[in-house]
């Protein structure tokens, strides 16, 4: 069979997504060209490897086939691509890195001090929430990701390397500011800005809630810390985010913290990898110096502190 690896390429992101639209997207290519190479490789397999059935599109027995071994090709190139990258050492590492959104707020941070020391190595940078980084680990598709704690039965190495604590945030105004004691029975009677479903602090949110009974009276869901921040400043009501993405509005008193009973929820921040990956030089470098230096180029900030603005 004459296939290319560029056919199997993009079949591959076309199979991941479902719809040539967004692997065209991925790739960097118009969707023509997608359509044109998913054309070719069925040309040389000799069967449809995709199927139309209303809008979607989804694949056949050979199209499944073909993504089995296209997985299996895509892994073994980057492994080579890592075997070549550690031959010629440390001082030309590439590292893939994807973060959990919430933890951008200091990797950039810690990727700054990393790269001081280390100024050969480059980095391919990926933030998206929680789930979006546990895909990326179980395709194999990156060196390490920094998250919550993932999952038991993924086959992940996932080493803690710093505090998480949650906070519940309001406006500067809010009638609950000054309590001492807030009882987490109260949150039922305020509206809330949440985070997306898939991201790691509106999964800990709904734990907290659901072992103590409680349901929320709603509120809006947005995708982003900062806009919930700028929503919560607004007084749309409350938040809850990491206490790692509000340090600087805690400080000019932009947003307080309230004394929920039950806060701050502890979490940890892992760094994850997947299991029997042999890391290259770069991303062992970069795991040593986070998992060792980390809190000291970026301190979590105390709650109680924070309250007494
Ligand atoms: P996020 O954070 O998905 O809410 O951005 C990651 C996590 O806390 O697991």
């Amino acid at each position: 069979m004459n296939i290319t690896l560029r056919q199997l390429k993009v079949f591959e992101s076309v199979a991941r997504h479902l719809s040539f639209t967004r692997a065209a997207e991925e790739l960097y290519l118009t969707q023509p060209a997608v359509s044109m190479q998913i054309k070719q490789l069925e040309q040389h397999v000799g069967l449809p490897l995709f199927e139309q059935i209303g809008k979607r599109i989804f694949l056949t027995e050979a199209g499944e086939e073909v993504r089995r071994y296209a997985q299996r090709i895509a892994t073994e190139l980057r492994e080579l691509g890592d075997g070549i990258e550690a031959l010629r050492g440390l001082n030309r590492g590439r590292l893939r890195l994807t973060v959990a959104s919430t933890a951008n707020y200091f990797a950039t941070h810690l990727l700054a001090a990393f790269i001081r020391r280390q100024p050969g190595i480059t980095f391919q940078l990926e933030v998206t929430n929680r789930e979006g980084v546990l895909r990326r680990i179980q395709d194999n598709e990156i060196d390490l990701a920094i998250m919550g704690q993932p999952p038991g039965g993924l086959d992940v190495a996932a080493e803690t390397f710093m505090p998480n604590p949650l906070v519940v945030i309001a406006a500067p105004d809010h009638p609950l500011i000054d309590e001492p004691a807030v009882p987490a029975e109260r949150l039922q009677d305020e509206l809330f800005v949440l985070r997306e479903k898939g991201s790691g602090t509106r999964n800990a949110l709904e734990r907290f809630l659901e072992e103590r009974g409680l349901k929320l009276r709603g509120g809006l869901e947005m995708s982003s810390n900062e806009a919930i921040k700028q929503s919560v400043q607004a007084g749309l009501g409350l938040g809850m985010v990491s206490i790692h993405t509000v340090a600087l509005e805690l400080e000019l008193g932009r947003l307080r913290l309230l004394n929920v009973d039950g806060f701050p929820l502890e979490r940890n921040w892992y760094l994850v990898h997947r299991t029997g990956k042999r890391l290259s030089p770069a991303a062992e470098t970069f795991r040593q110096f986070i998992l060792e230096e980390a809190n000291e180029h970026w301190p979590t900030p105390e709650p109680d502190s924070c309250n007494s603005h």
